[in-house]
């Protein structure tokens, strides 16, 4: 490859399709290395990653999502820099949402999400995630084909974050229009330079304010009820937008990773069909090669920290105020942790160690959820599609197939994956099973 300090993974068109080339040339040269065109701090080992992640002491979530987009509201002095991002702090992009807070903000505004994600509520959640499975696959079986992202993940993804969060019935076709549409400008996600969560997320939050408002008035035996009758730990009733916004966040963290994991899942099983009759012999191995998905294309590519304190990482210097991208999609590829990294196992003994859903106390809250909806997915699609290929009329021949992905520095996930398959009614595949 070209040396990598020429290429800028920021905006270089092919890193953005494929970057593991240019991680791998970086973690050869040094598994913490400082980039010189944004002179940010880049961690492509499995170790380095997961050090500074489970650090909060020493790196500031601040900067999350955002990384070096926008620039710093202030000049970085001495080193601590604690107060200045504190005094600066509402000045960060998102800084509503708990996944740039540090503690103790994090820590309560994460408490208030724990009273959701119970395990009586993500139980219930499964079930609805089987029936809603079938459901969509009724809506396109008969053709033979699909466009996978699009017919299937990203309004599974939708619906399944709608039900969690008990939206009435009535109301889910709104959210599946409003955040899985395939329009420009629907959905809730990450464009290039625009993360997760810049959008405004308005619909959102005046849905789920009503909710909140409604159910305050009058109670009812749901979960709404139960999320607007929380309290802080010390017994007050918070107010409703800081109710709103922890499960607002979950559509912008919940839609697009678990879609792009989704739809690589389902890519190798389209291009290995030997995958296909080993899962469908033995459903006990799906959960594994949910794990290997995960650690192969790891769906949320990078994470950023700024770094509160001078430090150490990896045995390289960081002053306080420097932009630290921690490159979790390199980290599961990095050979001293994972034998042969870039191939596909999944059998994989510790596959499970991979670091997708972060570490440390940000470490995703509906990694749960995700595995479920993985393995839901995985197990009913060989029920119901039978001889899953890739489209070649779409990707191309098994030779030359072309697949695309989102050009963001963000997310690694398809743009688009059209499939075949030979449709398996649901009567049929109940008696198959
Ligand atoms: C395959 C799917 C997913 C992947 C790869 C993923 C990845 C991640 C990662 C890497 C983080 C850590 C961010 C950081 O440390 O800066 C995170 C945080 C988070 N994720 Fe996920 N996520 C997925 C699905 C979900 C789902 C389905 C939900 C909820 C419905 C969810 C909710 C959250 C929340 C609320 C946080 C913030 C936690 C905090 O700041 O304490 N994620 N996720």
């Amino acid at each position: 490859m070209t040396d990598p300090v020429s290429v800028d993974y920021f905006s270089d068109a092919a890193v953005a399709q494929d970057p593991y080339e240019y991680w791998r040339t970086l973690r050869d040269r040094n598994p913490v290395f400082r980039e010189p065109h944004h002179d940010v701090v880049v961690v492509t080992g499995y170790q380095e990653v997961n050090e500074a992640f489970r650090n909060s002491d020493a790196f500031s979530a601040c900067i999350s999502i955002g990384g070096p987009f926008p620039p710093l509201p202030f000049t970085p002095a001495g080193d601590d820099i604690t107060a200045q991002i504190e005094e600066h702090r509402h000045l960060f992009p998102i800084n509503e949402h708990m996944v740039t807070m540090d503690p103790p903000d994090h820590t309560r505004t994460r408490a208030l999400l724990a009273k959701l994600l119970t395990p009586k509520r993500l139980k219930e959640n499964e079930e609805y995630m089987w029936e809603q499975a079938d459901r969509q696959f009724d809506e396109f079986l008969a053709a033979g084909r699909c466009e996978f992202l699009g017919d299937y993940a990203k309004p599974f993804a939708t619906l399944v974050i709608a039900d969690l969060l008990g939206v009435p019935d009535s109301d889910r076709h709104l959210f599946r229009r409003t955040l899985a549409g395939t329009a420009p400008g629907s959905r809730v996600g990450a464009l290039d330079h625009e993360p997760v969560g810049l959008n405004p997320l308005q619909w959102l939050e005046d849905t789920f304010g009503g909710y909140i408002e409604e159910r305050r008035r009058s109670p009812r035996a749901d979960i709404l009820s139960v999320l607007a009758s929380t309290t802080w730990p010390d017994g007050s009733a918070p107010e409703i937008i800081d109710l709103v916004r922890p499960a607002t966040f979950l559509f912008a963290a919940g839609q697009e990773t678990v879609t792009k994991l989704l739809s690589s899942a389902v890519k190798i099983l389209g291009e290995y069909p030997h995958y296909q009759d080993l899962l469908r012999e033995d459903r006990s191995l799906i959960g594994g090669f949910v794990e290997e998905a995960l650690r192969f294309e790891s769906p949320t590519k990078v994470d950023f920290r700024l770094t509160r304190t001078s430090t150490r990482l990896g045995g390289v210097d960081i002053p306080a105020g420097t932009v630290v991208m921690l490159c979790i999609g390199a980290a599961n590829r990095d050979p001293r942790k994972f034998e042969h990294p870039d191939e596909f196992h999944p059998d994989r003994r510790n596959a499970r160690e991979h670091i997708a859903f972060g570490r440390g106390i940000h470490t995703c809250a509906g990694a749960p959820l995700a595995r479920v909806e993985g393995q839901v997915t995985l197990n009913r699609m060989l029920d119901r599609l039978g001889d899953i290929g890739i489209d070649a009329t779409r990707h191309g021949d098994a030779t030359e197939r072309r697949f695309g992905y989102e050009p963001t520095f963000l997310l690694r996930g398809l743009r688009d994956l059209h499939i075949t398959f030979a449709p398996v009614t649901a009567t049929e595949a109940g008696a198959a099973r």
